[in-house]
């Protein structure tokens, strides 16, 4: 069967870290591509990352950088959960920069996507301003993408705000736009990354599983999404369990809206699970996730990033 190719849009970011790991590790997908967003740090800090991640990988992935904030909103990092630069706790080595494109993150994609003979599969797991750029620069590339495979939203409340998770109320206007692009979506938001967590004994595991296991162990220390004894939420890992493993997840197709102008609501994705909009659905809704079967193919991943 051949690989299924993929463009992976983040922001490392320890959970992305992982994420990537496992997709880049996985023997059925092929990630042509990784841009960077502004994010849980700086542009700059979270390029340096995916540059220092994928040369401890040993993955020469090509790597392009993109939007360096939200479209019009202020730009608020996450390094409070992540760090000062997005990966604290680990000693990896200098980013491998000649994986590193002059194109911007928006044209790569573009590039990448027509050039593919089979269509691409989008994978953001960071706010969506570089694909919202797309598609408003580019709208042909719509006809290559297979689906958009999400990272982001919540069909109940938020973690950056009362109601906006991260990734969506950190650009809400490029999620709205990308919401509205037509294309098929995946939105594996807060209801499943909430449930998707790695507990000490499953640390302790990973700890003894090579230098990646190492590596992850060392990042769960310092990573404050959750907490290393009451579990540690692997968000960004849940886009691409998805991919991998669907059947761990259970879903609704709705209609998803992005709540623009709410004083105190802003950045809210607005899951229509009843109808009462009246609008097409334009999403596939991750509600819950079986969290044990999560850790177990979590931890499976993992063993498999050598
Ligand atoms: C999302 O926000 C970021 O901090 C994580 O990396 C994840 O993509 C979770 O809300
Ligand atoms: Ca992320």
């Amino acid at each position: 069967m051949s690989k299924r190719p993929v463009i992976i849009d983040t922001d490392p970011g320890i959970d992305d870290a992982l994420a990537l790991a496992i997709a880049l590790f996985s023997d059925e997908l092929d990630v042509r591509l990784i841009t960077t967003v502004a994010g849980n740090v700086s542009l700059e800090h979270v390029t340096d990352n995916t540059l220092r991640l994928l040369g401890f990988f040993g993955k020469d992935v090509p790597v392009a950088k993109g939007a360096g904030e939200p479209l019009l909103e202020a730009f608020v990092d996450a390094s409070n959960v992540h760090g000062k630069t997005g990966m604290e706790g680990y000693d990896f080595p200098e980013p491998k920069r000649e994986l590193l494109l002059s194109e911007h993150a928006v044209n790569a994609m573009r590039r990448v996507i027509l050039e593919s003979p089979e269509p691409v599969t989008l994978v953001p797991i960071a706010a969506l301003t570089n694909l919202a750029l797309l598609f408003a620069m580019y709208p042909e590339v719509k006809e290559n993408i297979r689906e958009i495979v999400m990272m982001g939203g919540s069909a109940s409340r938020g973690n950056k705000g009362v109601m906006s998770e991260f990734n969506i109320g950190t650009d809400p206007e490029a999620a709205q736009m990308v919401f509205q692009s037509g294309l098929p979506i995946v939105m594996a938001g807060l209801d499943v990354g909430l449930k998707a967590l790695v507990y000490p004994e499953d640390s302790e595991e990973i700890r003894k599983m090579g230098k990646v296991g190492d590596m992850a162990y060392h990042l769960f220390k310092r990573y404050r999404g959750g907490s290393f004894q009451t579990g540690l939420k692997m968000y960004d890992s849940c886009a691409i369990a998805y991919l991998l493993c669907p059947d761990l997840f259970e879903t609704a197709e709705t209609y998803v809206g992005v709540e623009l102008r709410g004083s105190m609501t802003a950045g809210c994705t607005v899951v229509d699970l009843k109808g009462y909009l009246k609008r097409e659905p334009n999403a596939r809704v991750c509600l819950d996730v079986d969290g044990e079967r999560f850790r177990v193919w979590f931890k499976e991943a993992l063993a498999k990033c050598i």
